[in-house]
């Protein structure tokens, strides 16, 4: 290759950036039990929902908007919406594993500093379904892509999010007003907090585990097998992820980033994004 192809913008981040992009995904988390009372100021906010803003979408249609709810009374009611569902999921969940579910924390609607309810306007491109017409629901899967940029950046910021989906979304949209065409997509919990644990809750309380990923793989077809290789690769980073830590391991990771960059890099390096619709209003 010649030399002056080797180092294109289009290889990819330096590794210091690389680190960063995975270290939001890896120690990402759900989070319930660890909000403080600690408010988030709005510059944070408007950068968490521009990165939402900024997730991929079908025909490019946005089809979110994003309620933020602050109100006491309004989440009061959200969260007796959870107790009530809560209650009516119980029945579904296998005998032996009832008390475990009843002891689970899976929302903290009252205890985050704020909620964001995130809808799909399904009308939103009426008329130019580009990509939708044989996959409508599509618009849904958009919005669950500006969900996860939402969390992503959030772990970034040192903010938490919850995902509450255990409310009956048509209680959800009379006590918001949300229109008929308009689906309710998440219901989140912000806010800062004390620590991310280190693994899923759900894991740490005996409800789940994560599944090996070479048994996810499959080659060509679904049944496929095949893709030794890949599968050994896959598998042996799953070990180095298992060894046990070391001093400068991020693995475990605080909610405040350990050094602080200077308020001016950060912000220059967030301008330096080309957000040039940053401003821009729908
Ligand atoms: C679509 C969706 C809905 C979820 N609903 C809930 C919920 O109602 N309550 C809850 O505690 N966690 C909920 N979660 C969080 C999952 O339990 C969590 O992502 C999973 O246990 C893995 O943990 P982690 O996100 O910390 O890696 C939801 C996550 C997704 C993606």
């Amino acid at each position: 290759m010649p030399e002056d192809m080797t180092a294109r913008a289009s290889d990819g981040f330096d590794q210091i950036a690389r680190e960063a992009v995975y270290r939001a995904m890896f120690t990402r988390r759900d989070v319930r039990s660890h909000f403080t009372p600690e408010a988030i100021d709005d510059e944070v906010l408007a950068r968490l929902l521009l990165a939402a803003h900024h997730a991929p979408s079908v025909g490019f249609m946005q089809p979110w908007n994003f309620i933020v709810i602050r109100d006491a009374n309004r989440r009061e009611k959200v969260r007796d919406l959870f107790l009530t569902a809560r209650e009516q999921e119980l029945p579904e969940i296998e005998e032996e594993r009832q008390a475990l579910y009843r002891k689970l924390k899976l929302e903290g609607i009252c205890e985050s500093a704020l909620n964001i309810c995130v809808t799909c306007d399904r009308e939103r491109s009426k008329g130019s379904p580009l990509g939708r017409s044989h996959n409508p629901e599509m618009d849904l899967y958009s919005t669950v892509c500006a969900v996860q940029n939402f969390w992503l950046a959030a772990r970034a910021e040192g903010v938490g999010v919850g995902w509450v989906s255990i409310i009956e979304a048509r209680a959800l949209k009379n006590l918001l007003s949300i229109p008929g065409h308009v689906t309710p997509v998440a219901y989140l919990c912000v806010g800062r907090v004390s620590q991310f644990a280190p693994k899923p809750d759900l894991e740490t309380q005996g409800w789940g585990r994560r599944l090996p990923l070479p048994e996810l793989i499959m080659s060509e077809t679904f049944h496929g097998q095949g893709e030794t290789p890949l599968k050994s690769a896959v598998a042996q980073l799953n070990r180095l992820a298992a060894a046990p830590a070391g001093p400068d391991d991020q693995r475990v990771a605080p909610a405040v980033p350990q050094r602080e960059p200077p308020k001016e890099a950060s912000a220059l390096s967030f301008n330096s994004l080309n957000l040039e619709d940053a401003s821009a209003s729908r």
